[in-house]
């Protein structure tokens, strides 16, 4: 596994083409590993980079306690068969950085969190400068994170080819994170809660338009409050749950059969976040 701690190294093209870039700030878990999988299907050599990005974080938020694992996120790269990893030091990375926008960041997470989309945005497209890749690897948990780089690499690397990877969950549903490490195991299990509220969700929503489908956009507002209240009743603080046109994140219109169900929700402090698109033609879960 080649190993590259500088943009000065990276000059040297020392990774072997094509390359697909997967981004992580570090602490890996098998999500992440499902990303490096998908890349070595679709025959690129996975190269991942770790850099806690400053950027994204906001002033109250987990900057500091975000948990780091560099030597075991090493180890758990080369035994499932990374070919690169870049692990810059922050200086580095943003001197002279060109800072962007993010476009669609006046909604979901980046409503709650503002700044974080355009610290996304500018450090993988500085990544993806410097790094150069062929393909680039992103989770579908972070759906708004995918549609944004998707923008980015329209507007500035059309070279780039994207790949998405399916939600990776546990064996209760829980999707995975690196911010689920901040839970205990029986708190991993009440979260799983999460993905049970939008799976009921997604059959009652498939069933409405199948049996309504002339009421069901007047409906969408009493299911959503209706989910809201029952994952409120169980502890959990709900940030945001909203039914959307997953092509812009706009109110679903019908304009297509997809759906997305988007959640954010903070659970013992901690923010979760997870999301279905469903297909309302289809019968199945
Ligand atoms: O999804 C993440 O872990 C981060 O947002 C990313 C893409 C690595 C950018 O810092």
């Amino acid at each position: 596994m080649i190993i590259v701690k500088s943009i000065e190294q990276l000059s040297h093209n020392p990774f072997k083409p094509p390359f697909a870039l997967i981004p992580t700030m570090g602490n890996l878990h098998s999500g992440h590993i499902n990303l490096l999988r998908l890349a070595i299907n679709k025959n690129f050599n996975p190269v991942v980079s770790i850099f806690v990005n400053p950027l994204q974080f906001g002033p109250n938020e987990d900057l500091k306690s975000y948990p780091r694992s560099l030597e075991r996120d090493l180890d758990v790269l080369k035994e499932n068969n990374c070919h690169g990893v870049f692990i810059p030091e922050q200086e580095e990375i943003l001197k002279n950085i060109e800072n962007l926008n993010a476009p669609i960041s006046d909604k979901l997470c980046g409503k709650s969190r503002p700044g974080h989309f355009d610290g996304v945005v500018t450090i993988v497209n500085r990544l993806f400068e410097v790094i150069k890749p062929e393909a680039c690897v992103f989770g579908a948990k972070d759906f708004q994170q995918q549609l944004i780089i998707k923008h980015l690499i329209k507007e500035k690397h059309r070279h780039i080819k994207f790949l998405s990877a399916p939600t990776q969950r546990d064996e209760n549903g829980l999707a995975l994170s690196s911010r689920n490490n901040y839970l205990n195991e029986s708190e991993k299990i009440e979260a799983s809660l999460i993905f049970k509220f939008l799976s009921g969700m997604s059959s009652e929503l498939k069933l409405l338009s199948r049996v309504n489908q002339k009421n069901f956009l007047s409906e969408l507002k009493s299911i959503q409050e209706k989910y809201q209240r029952k994952i409120e009743e169980k502890g959990f603080e709900v940030d945001y749950l909203e039914l959307l046109d997953p092509a812009t994140l706009e109110r679903f219109e019908y304009n297509s059969n997809k759906m997305l169900i988007a959640i954010a929700v903070f659970f013992k402090e901690v923010r979760l976040i997870d999301n279905l698109v469903i297909d309302l033609a289809s019968s199945s879960q």
